[in-house]
């Protein structure tokens, strides 16, 4: 019974790395949360105000323009699914930021023109972005 006593230890190591997150005050062990750093958020708002993600969103923060013909951006790191599509993860999100349609095929929503450092900024500004 060896291969099931390792079976053991592993879950036993998971469920240890999922209370030690809680501990640290992450917000959930769930892969969607994540904190991102207050110098990335305010990059990222940078990029956002420079590309007009607001001409099309609603995005908490950016006061002008406030467009209406993508979804609103707030509270974004309670979304389940990019684009209705796609796990809601960081290195996801700054893929589909930087070519929606290459990421998620048909999508309304054009490539725009950031670099992937800037997505990956962009996208930690959305995170930083609670609904409550
Ligand atoms: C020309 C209009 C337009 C612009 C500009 C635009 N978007 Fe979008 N965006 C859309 C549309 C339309 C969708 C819905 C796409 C879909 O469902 O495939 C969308 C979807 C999204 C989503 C997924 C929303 C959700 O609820 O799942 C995110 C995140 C997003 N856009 C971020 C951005 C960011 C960041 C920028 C600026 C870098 C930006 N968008 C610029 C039109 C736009």
């Amino acid at each position: 019974m060896v291969s099931s006593d390792r079976g053991k230890a592993i879950v036993a190591t998971v469920l240890a790395l999922g209370a030690s997150s809680v501990v640290s005050g992450c917000k959930d062990p769930v892969q969607t949360r994540y904190e991102p750093s207050d110098a990335a958020k305010s990059r990222g708002l940078v990029a956002i105000e420079k590309t007009g993600c607001g001409s099309c969103h609603e995005i908490p923060g950016v006061e002008w323009p406030r467009g209406r013909l993508g979804p609103s951006l707030a509270g974004f790191d309670d979304v389940g699914l990019i684009a209705g599509k796609l796990p809601n993860r960081p290195g996801l999100l700054a893929a589909f930021i930087r070519n929606a349609p290459a990421i998620k095929p048909g999508s309304t929503m054009p490539p725009m023109p950031v670099t992937d450092a800037e997505a990956q900024d962009v996208a930690s500004y959305l995170y930083g972005l609670d609904s409550d």
